[in-house]
């Protein structure tokens, strides 16, 4: 049995309670153990407390010295976009110059110069896209990614781009309706072919299905005919919903069943009594709206009316070029207006609630697998704290330490 001890940390922090998702003062709601252990065997945590209670471990133990360290569960990035090709650095000097991010991609840029990059790129030159996006992640503290497809948008690439997540150990989610390709006239006909022609195989390569409802992307309607085949064939359900606009993606992910809502940024009042009073998480991405410029989304006014809320990076190369978990703490506290315990409860439990894995990931405590991050801070919460600052010493990935790339 492989053994590995974590020792004389200066802090462990986890979530309190076993529920997911966490709400309201739930939500705020850590454990911290000062002067502290934790003991990982076989993948799992096997017990977790402190140091003075410490007794004589039989056996085989690989011990990592924890002294100067913060302890919390190995980070969970619920929504990214990490298998692409190419970049959008030109772009991004247009639009510091003023161009939007609407007109780049009415001009056929956009997601649209990604889809042509990516496109192009072998499915080897796509694994080694998602592996080197999963290395800064798990730099940055994450040990659980999800990835969307969506930059294929015909049938070899959004395959290859789903085979590639899942070989890189990411959660492989099918946004098959990301934005209608050039080649088809209107989203209808590319739904056609995309339900006819790529769901019969997505849906057996991908956890769940997502789709952009927004001007210049899909309607409501669109999204209803997308999710529902894709439910019936098996995945869950999330989408990209009120990010510029709103559009009825938040009545339509109600109606669905869907797992989550993801940007929210335009949301009014009524979304958030909807959302606050349903099982939908609703997935905040502050780096896409620092990055576009764009109102932050109402993340205070959706946990205070009991909505469940998760924090991801949104990690792309278009609106959000940025893997940092700690980066979107540091947002959810200062622009969001979440405390750090929020913040964290919010990407550990409530993003692994959103991939299924509550159960598993999210919460340093016995029988929960073993990811970990160690900070070198003597709080856990320089997590949020120190802004664009790397503390992470040293993460764990199911009791092993894993040498940061
Ligand atoms: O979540 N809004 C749609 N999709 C992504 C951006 C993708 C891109 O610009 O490449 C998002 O922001
Ligand atoms: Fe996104």
């Amino acid at each position: 049995m492989t053994r590995l001890l974590v020792r004389d940390l200066a802090q462990v922090v986890t979530p309190a309670g076993i529920a997911a998702p966490l709400r309201e003062e739930a939500l705020g709601a850590v454990y911290v153990l000062e002067s502290a252990y934790v003991l990982c065997a076989d993948g799992r945590i096997e017990a977790v407390g402190h140091m003075r209670d410490l007794g004589r471990l039989e056996g085989d133990v690989e011990e990592l010295d924890g002294r100067g360290c913060s302890a919390l569960p190995g980070l969970v990035d619920c929504h990214t976009h990490a298998c692409f090709e190419g970049d959008r650095v030109d772009e991004f000097a247009l639009r510091a110059g003023g161009a939007t991010y609407e007109e780049l991609h009415a001009a056929g840029g956009g997601i649209f110069s990604t889809v042509r990059a990516t496109r192009a790129a072998s499915e080897d030159e796509l694994a080694a896209a998602v592996r080197r996006h999963r290395d800064w992640m798990l730099q940055a503290g994450t040990t659980t990614f999800e990835a969307k497809s969506g930059y294929g948008l015909d049938r070899d690439t959004e395959l290859a781009q789903l085979r590639a997540i899942r070989g890189a150990g990411g959660v492989p989610t099918w946004l098959g309706a990301h934005a209608v390709p050039p080649e088809f006239d209107d989203g209808d006909s590319y739904l056609d072919f995309a339900l006819a022609e790529v769901l019969p195989a997505a849906a057996d390569l991908a956890e769940a299905a997502d789709v952009f409802v927004e001007d210049g992307a899909f309607d409501e309607r669109q999204a209803r005919r997308y999710l529902s085949a894709c439910r019936e064939a098996g995945l869950a359900l999330r989408l990209h919903g009120d990010q510029f606009t709103e559009q009825g993606a938040v009545p339509l992910a109600i109606e669905l069943g869907a797992r989550s809502i993801d940007h929210l940024e335009a949301t009014g009042p009524e979304g958030v009594r909807a959302l606050a009073a349903s099982d939908v998480t609703g997935v905040l991405l502050p780096a896409s709206a620092l990055f576009l410029g764009r109102t932050m989304p109402p993340a205070r006014a959706l946990v205070d009316a009991g909505a469940a809320v998760a924090l991801a990076t949104d990690f792309n190369p278009g609106s959000a070029f940025c893997e940092s978990l700690p980066l979107v703490s540091s947002l959810a506290a200062t622009q969001l207006k979440l405390s750090p315990a929020e913040a964290l409860g919010a990407c550990t439990v409530n993003a692994a609630h959103v991939l299924g894995r509550a159960d598993r990931k999210g919460r340093i405590a016995a029988g929960f697998d073993a990811d970990l991050v160690l900070l070198d801070a003597p709080d856990w919460r320089y997590l949020a704290y120190h802004l664009g600052h790397d503390h992470v010493a040293a993460v764990v990935v199911g009791g092993e330490r894993t040498e940061l790339p």
